[in-house]
């Protein structure tokens, strides 16, 4: 047996031997080439170097793969990628002057099908391969062993190797990334590329093509966040300096293997050679998860692979466009709840503040800068006073926290990781920010306390003389909010025009009843909807400003803001607010997205338009009513809360028109009353019942226009409501979804408060302060008689004559507030 035994072994040993003999070549020199079928083989023979074909393939490539793990050869370098041998065995790698590796034609050696760069001409260059999988070009003559003329770690291919770098030296201009295979059995340069990204503070990115597809976190002082895995098994260094900036790794055991492959479908592989019987333990180190898919959840995303779905947004940000976002396009990303106020650059008393995200990968760094010898008060200082920094954090968490890393613009990338994940402050309205007390030493502390108190007392007087200021000039409008006086602006036509790139047909928004809306972007960034009137309007200048400026004055948050107007020869525009969320008939009317307003959502809209509607009818100042309510005239802002739309502008506007012409008028059949409808009379009243309409419309998911059922089809949606309430029915009324048994006692209630505003006769409809009331108290609510237009036909019957059904029509005048 053991004879046996020391048999293979000699047999082993000598073919080792001979195989070592029939590649007898150490170094490529002057004199020396490498021929197809020869091999190098490093002084510690860990690698070897020679002519290869990938499994499957005919063409030739040189490259560099590790001895030990044979039969298939593991390549981690490869001279000619981009251009194979495709006649086998003809190449040969031999140094051309002045000091050039060329692999040429072996039939043809003038004919260079690959070749190194050197700007060095030496006496006697030689090519060797070290044993970290280096392939060099040095000057023999030379003494120092460390001085390249060329290397192959300087050019790699889809691996990193221990002593390799990535990144860039300013001082030569190398910059070394890596790229993948373009196959698995294709060398050629494939999309993916590996490179240390230095255009704001370095990090490690992958992309395809030009796109970003996988980001490692900035170097925190202990790692690579993302790429812990290859810290683990190698010692990971990093150089970030004026001359260069560059991260590379050491084998922490030198007896173990270890390989970074960036594969052609673009994972980051971590290969550790176990042994040296050809086994790698291999795992992909990035991306892994769906979190490290970059950008996944957009500007102000959160990703977090804990949670399903795994995009939200960063506290206190909502979604951009929520409707898309239900159905997992991540890709809008978030927007503040509350919008930072205009940042004056370099002042120190910005209101801003910033809130803390503690367990963050820190956002892409691309627009950063950084300074290493800030602490994070000074970095938050800094931060404050220049409008554009959004976030900062510290750089370095090796020691304590030190430096000062700064984020300008959009934060993109941002994964939660609550065990290794970093603390990020981003910048916040003041309502929205926290004030961490860490400020260090009791001095400051004193100092920042009694400047806040100092700053308190001074605010406090200053709204007290304030106050008493208004207060005298207007006792009455005391309660009104005090910000409308600074808020109306008039904007430039070339502002407007810019916004909305010159009205175009991509910004335009709708088509609302006095004329399109486009939506534009202000250069602060700031969204707006820019309402073009129709140029019928024969108000003049002095009398649309006046109005405009009464109706700024209007200030409710269930009421669309009014940010300023424009005024370009006939042309008037007016300048809202923008709504992300479109109008409230684009959400119930809508199959697909009815589904995302359930019902204490519907609820909410119902009672905000309430609110809305009755500081329009009586807490105004100027007793506005709305005439044109309807399910389009309520936009929904971010959290979907309801802003009436459209207000005002019936006096401002439309009312030129009708004094001339007393048959026409202004309001979207479906929702005027029979009184307006028949009479152009219009009051509070015709107002409620709008809003009767709009609370059966949330209800039931149908529009009282167009409303058809299949037994009696020409009743509206009012008579088949009262008709279900009459047969103690209603439940009926409510659309599928929305009848949850917890919410029914006030889906009721809400029918009953909708059937009692639609009433026939306006002098029966409740007026809008007892309707929020009856809303939300569980008073006892009187019981509603027939609806106006019980049915389509007897809306024409009532117009044409209407003593059948006679309300008194004194009443209603009285209220009638604008008769013309
Ligand atoms: C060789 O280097 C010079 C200067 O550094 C550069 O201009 C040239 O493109 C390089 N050639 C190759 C084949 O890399
Ligand atoms: C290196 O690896 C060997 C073999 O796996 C092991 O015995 C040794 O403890 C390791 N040394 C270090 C420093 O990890
Ligand atoms: C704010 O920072 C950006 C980016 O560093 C810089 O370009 C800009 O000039 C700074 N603004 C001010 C007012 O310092
Ligand atoms: C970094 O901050 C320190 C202290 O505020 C300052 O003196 C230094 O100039 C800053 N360095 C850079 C590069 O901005």
């Amino acid at each position: 047996m053991l004879t046996i035994a020391l048999l293979i072994y000699i047999i082993l040993l000598v073919s080792f031997q001979q195989i070592s003999f029939a590649s007898n070549t150490i170094s490529i020199s002057t004199t020396h080439s490498l021929k197809d079928g020869d091999t190098i083989v490093s002084s510690g023979g860990i690698f070897e170097m020679g002519f290869f074909s990938p499994t499957g393939s005919q063409n030739r490539y040189v490259g560099i793969w590790y001895k030990q793990m044979q039969p298939i050869p593991t390549v981690v370098w490869v001279a000619n990628r981009d251009t194979p041998l495709t006649n086998t065995s003809s190449g040969v790698l031999k140094i051309i002057n002045p000091g050039r590796l060329a692999l040429v034609d072996g039939s043809n050696t003038s004919n260079i099908i690959w070749c190194t760069n050197t700007s060095r001409s030496v006496e006697n260059p030689v090519a060797k391969l070290l044993d970290s999988g280096n392939l060099v070009v040095i000057d023999a003559n030379d003494d120092n062993p460390e001085s390249f003329m060329w290397q192959s770690f300087d050019h790699p291919t889809d691996t990193h190797l221990p002593g390799m770098k990535l990144g860039q030296n300013f001082a030569t201009g190398l910059r070394i990334t890596i790229s993948a295979w373009k196959m698995e059995n294709d060398p050629a340069t494939g999309e993916y590329k590996g490179s240390l990204d230095n255009t704001g503070y370095p990090q490690i990115i992958l992309r395809k093509g030009s796109k970003k597809t996988y980001r490692s976190g900035p170097w925190n002082g202990l790692q690579w966040i993302g790429l812990e895995k290859w810290g683990l098994y190698a010692e990971i260094s990093v150089v970030i300096n004026s001359s260069e900036v560059t991260t590379g790794c050491m084998g922490l055991n030198s007896s173990k293997l270890i390989r970074l492959v960036l594969t052609s479908s673009g994972i980051v592989q971590l290969h550790i050679g176990a042994d040296e019987t050809g086994k790698w333990n291999s795992f992909p180190a990035a991306p892994v998860d769906g979190c490290d898919k970059y950008g996944l959840c957009g500007a102000y995303g959160s990703c977090d692979n804990n949670k399903n779905p795994i995009c939200g947004c960063v506290d206190k940000f909502s979604p951009r466009y929520p409707v898309a976002w239900e159905s997992s396009d991540f890709s809008g990303g978030c927007v503040r709840r509350t919008p930072l106020k205009n940042c004056q650059n370099g002042s120190s008393s910005s209101s801003d503040g910033f809130k803390k995200y503690p367990g963050i990968k820190l956002p892409d760094t691309e627009f950063s800068t950084v300074n290493t010898s800030m602490n994070l008060q000074e970095c938050r200082q800094v931060c404050l006073k220049n409008c554009s920094c959004m976030a900062y954090s510290s750089l370095d968490i090796s020691n304590g926290e030190n430096g000062c890393l700064l984020w300008f613009g959009d934060l993109i990338d941002i994964t939660v990781l609550p065990q290794k994940g970093q603390d990020l402050y981003i910048r916040m309205a003041p309502s929205d920010s926290d004030y961490p007390s860490s400020s260090k030493g009791n001095k400051t502390k004193t100092k920042k306390l009694t400047t806040s108190v100092l700053v308190g007392i001074l605010v406090l007087s200053l709204t007290l003389t304030l106050s008493i200021i208004l207060y005298r000039r207007r006792r009455k409008e005391i309660h009104l909010k005090l910000e409308w006086e600074q808020e109306q602006t008039l904007f430039e036509i070339s502002t407007i025009i810019r916004a909305t790139h010159n009205f175009s047909l991509n910004n335009k928004i709708g088509e609302g009843g006095y004329g399109p809306v486009y939506k534009g972007v202000l250069d602060d960034g700031k969204e707006i909807a820019v309402k073009r009137l129709s140029k019928t309007s024969k108000q003049g200048l002095g009398e649309f400003k006046n109005e405009v400026n009464s109706i700024a004055r209007l200030q409710h948050r269930n009421l669309v803001k009014l940010l300023g107007w424009c005024i370009q020869g006939d042309d008037k525009m007016l300048i809202y607010e923008y709504m992300p969320n479109k109008s409230l008939d684009s959400y119930i009317f809508d199959n697909r997205r009815s589904a995302l307003l359930d019902w204490p959502k519907r609820f909410n809209i119902i009672n905000g338009i309430a609110r809305g509607l009755m500081y329009l009818h009586q807490d105004s100042r100027l007793k506005i009513i709305h005439r044109d309510l309807k399910t389009s005239n309520i936009l929904l802002d971010i959290d979907m809360n309801p802003k009436i739309s459209d207000f005002g502008l019936a006096r401002s506007i439309e009312l030129n028109e009708i004094g001339a012409n007393t048959n026409r008028v202004a309001g979207t059949l479906g929702y005027m009353s029979p009184e307006y409808a028949g009479h152009g009379i219009f009051s509070i009243k015709s107002d409620v019942f709008s809003f009767g309409v709009l609370v059966l419309e949330i209800v039931s998911g149908k529009r009282n226009r167009g409303f058809s059922h299949h037994q009696d089809h020409y009743e509206n949606l009012l008579g088949h409501a009262w008709k279900f309430y009459r047969d103690g029915r209603s439940i009926e009324l409510v659309e599928d979804h929305l009848a949850e048994p917890q919410d029914l006692p006030q889906l009721l209630r809400s029918i009953q408060v909708g059937l009692l505003c639609v009433q026939h006769c306006p002098e029966d409809r409740p007026n809008m302060s007892s309707i929020v009331h009856m809303l939300t108290n569980d008073v006892q609510l009187p019981i509603p008689k027939e609806p106006g237009f019980f049915t389509e036909k007897r809306v024409i019957e009532s117009n044409s004559s209407d003593k059948e059904k006679s309300c008194s029509i004194n009443e209603v005048t009285i209220s009638v507030l604008y008769p013309r």
